[in-house]
């Protein structure tokens, strides 16, 4: 079975404060992207790595990615105003023989290759999709408009999606297929579970945690740092 990541590259990254688009901005000095691009390629099942770029940066991230070779294809599209248009607009350059695809965040550059390679394990392995998930560890409430607690969701049932998430490629363009490209779906299994099809989690890791605030960037230097001191890489 030939499997795809895409990689969904194209946001702003406002929430992070202002500067280059987020997949862009360095981590241990090298951009974002190509860390996420790098484990992909890294992985046991993934035979193509397709990145949606912000729309105006095609050519920069191209050459940034021809620059610090990941070790396999790695192709590059045109992202779109949303994630979902990222994604969407990646799918549609899939060559026909790939069945299986990832989708994950160049937002989350850290993710251990060992999750990578889980959630395209159960694909290989017969689930149609798939998500890698933790435990919330705060306490969750659900609140109206004017800010006052509606109800204190059950934390043992509730988990945190993170990235890469796998699918037989049928499902994934299905549930693109049937999407508003514009609705704000903050994840590609969303579009999934409402067509119906059941989305299994497998255990993610805090490693994957998605690089959001400015706090988030401290935490992923120190990671790498650490990393760098143990010799991972
Ligand atoms: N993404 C994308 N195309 C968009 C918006 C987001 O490819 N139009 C990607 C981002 O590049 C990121 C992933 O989707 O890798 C997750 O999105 P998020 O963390 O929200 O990143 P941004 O949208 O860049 O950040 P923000 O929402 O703070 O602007
Ligand atoms: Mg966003």
């Amino acid at each position: 079975m030939r499997t795809a990541a895409l990689v969904p590259a194209a946001g702003r990254g406002e929430r992070l404060g202002p500067g280059t688009p987020k997949a862009l901005r360095p981590l241990g000095g090298v951009p974002m992207l190509v860390h996420a691009v790098r484990v992909l390629a890294q992985a046991r099942l993934v035979d193509l790595v397709v990145v949606a770029a912000p729309p105006e940066d095609v050519a920069g991230v191209r050459r940034i990615l021809a620059d610090h070779d990941a070790g396999a294809e790695v192709r590059v599209v045109a992202g779109g105003a949303t994630r979902q248009e990222s994604v969407r607009r990646a799918l549609a350059d899939l060559p026909d023989d790939i069945e299986a695809v990832l989708v994950h965040d160049a937002a989350r550059p850290l993710v251990p290759v060992e999750v990578v390679d889980a959630v395209a394990a159960a694909v290989r392995d017969g689930a149609a999709a798939v998500v890698p998930a933790l435990p919330v560890t705060d306490t969750v409430k659900r609140v109206d408009d004017a800010g006052a607690v509606v109800e204190t969701l059950d934390r043992v049932a509730l988990r945190a999606a993170q990235t890469p998430q796998g699918f037989r490629r049928a499902v994934l363009e299905a549930a693109h297929a049937g999407g508003d490209p514009l609705a704000d779906v903050t994840d590609d299994a969303g579009l999934v579970e409402r067509t119906g099809v059941t989305v299994r989690v497998v255990p993610g890791a805090a490693e994957a945690f998605k690089v959001t605030r400015p706090l988030d960037l401290v935490l992923a230097e120190a990671v790498l740092a650490r990393r760098r001191a143990e010799g991972v890489r």
